[in-house]
């Protein structure tokens, strides 16, 4: 089995940045399983399926065709990346993601992309649930507000209308549903890294998981 590394956390905690970037480094695959739940949210939502019709949210799931090529994430052979970033977006995902059967529909999906040399997954439930025997698993938290303001300025510079005060209670409340949600609620691995990254930059938390990479793979150099 070819080694894993998860990093696992809430939206804006720098989770994506930080996993795209060490799977670069290391020359590692590297899963987004937000972008899996966030384009599964914007099938449901294109053919008018809600997140109650669990047999219809299954077989969208199950038949899901879905590619991430050169950095893009692709639906039926189109990039989505713009459409499935928006706010709305991520509450649909959130949606389609507290239901057991969908997550189960995706699980061999997720755990097909653990090939050498190694993967890098980016989740909720990577180190949890769908790789629980990952060789490092680390969880990245950041307050609310400073969650908050990260995506304020990410939507901003991709042109998307934001209100800052708005963006604070809907990231409390995705939170709330998906830490209390009774399928892989978001919560911290045992024996997990734990690294709070609200007042620290993008270079020293990856300076941190670094030394715990280092540590568990000496062979690898990195
Ligand atoms: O990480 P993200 O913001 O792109 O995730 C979007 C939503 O998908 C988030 O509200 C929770 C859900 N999700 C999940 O339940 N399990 C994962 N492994 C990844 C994301």
């Amino acid at each position: 089995m070819a080694p894993v590394i998860t990093i696992d956390g809430p939206s804006g905690s720098g989770k994506g940045t930080i996993s795209a970037r060490l799977a670069r480094h290391l020359g590692w695959h590297y899963l987004d399983s937000g972008a899996l739940y966030r384009t599964l949210g914007l099938l449901a939502q294109r053919r008018g399926v809600r997140p109650d019709q669990v047999a219809e949210l299954v077989d969208l799931a199950r038949n899901l065709r879905l590619e991430f090529k050169d950095g893009h994430t692709l639906l039926d052979g189109k990039a989505v990346d713009a459409e499935i970033r928006s706010e709305q977006a991520g509450n649909a995902a959130s949606r389609v993601a507290a239901v057991p059967e969908v997550r189960r529909a995706l699980l061999e999906w997720q755990q097909a992309f653990a090939r050498e040399p190694g993967l890098v997954a980016d989740g909720r439930d990577m180190g949890s649930v769908v790789f629980p025997g990952a060789e490092i698993k680390v969880f990245l938290t950041a307050g609310p507000e400073e969650r908050a303001r990260r995506r304020y300025n990410q939507l901003k510079e991709k042109g998307f209308d934001a209100s800052l005060a708005g963006l604070v209670k809907e990231i409390e409340e995705r939170d709330e549903r998906d830490r209390n949600r009774s399928v892989a609620p978001l919560k911290a691995p045992a024996a997990a890294l734990e690294v709070d990254s609200t007042a620290l930059s993008i270079d020293e938390v990856f300076a941190r998981i670094l030394v715990r990479v280092q540590q568990t793979f000496p062979d690898l150099g990195a």
